[in-house]
């Protein structure tokens, strides 16, 4: 099982959009072993988008970022991290495939709902920085995997 970190922006939170955008992950039949909604400080934002320093888009996603409460998570399931990805949609709203959640809820890719860990070493990197050991919640199995008997 993979494990991915997924967060819904401030501009998910302010237009509502929490419930819809969970429903995609939970229905497709992604495990939500931690969430939080959160403030994000500063020195967070700096961190989780070191990446991106110096690019003309920097500072305005720093304050985009900042500008209001983020719901945070940790996805896991099968190729979670591609799959979550492609869920997500593209970074442009105008060329995420149809169905996707930018493609659907986003018309600017600054304004674009979801992030989502790129890779095995994002994600690890991102969920060590927005979630402490004991917030993640493995120690339960959903309704699929005790009808599994996984
Ligand atoms: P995200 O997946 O959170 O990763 C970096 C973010 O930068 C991206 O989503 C966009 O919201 C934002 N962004 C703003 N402008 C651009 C741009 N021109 N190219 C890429 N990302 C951009």
């Amino acid at each position: 099982m993979e494990r991915t970190f997924v967060a819904l922006k401030p501009d998910s939170v302010k237009r509502g959009l929490m419930g819809k955008i969970l429903s995609r992950f939970e229905d497709k039949g992604y495990k939500i072993i931690a969430m939080k909604l959160t403030n994000v400080s500063l020195e967070l934002a700096e961190k989780h988008y070191a990446e991106h320093v110096g690019k003309p888009f920097y500072a305005p996603l720093l304050e985009y970022i900042t500008s209001g409460p983020v719901l945070a998570m940790i996805l896991e399931g099968e190729n979670a991290i591609l799959g979550v990805r492609h869920i997500v949609g593209k970074t442009n709203p105008d060329e995420a495939d149809v169905g996707s959640i930018r493609a659907d809820f986003c018309t600017v890719k600054e304004y674009n709902a979801v992030h989502a860990s790129d890779c095995p070493e994002s994600a690890k990197r991102e969920m060590a920085l927005w979630f402490s050991e004991n917030e993640i919640c493995d120690n339960y199995k959903t309704m699929l995997e005790i009808v599994m008997g996984a």
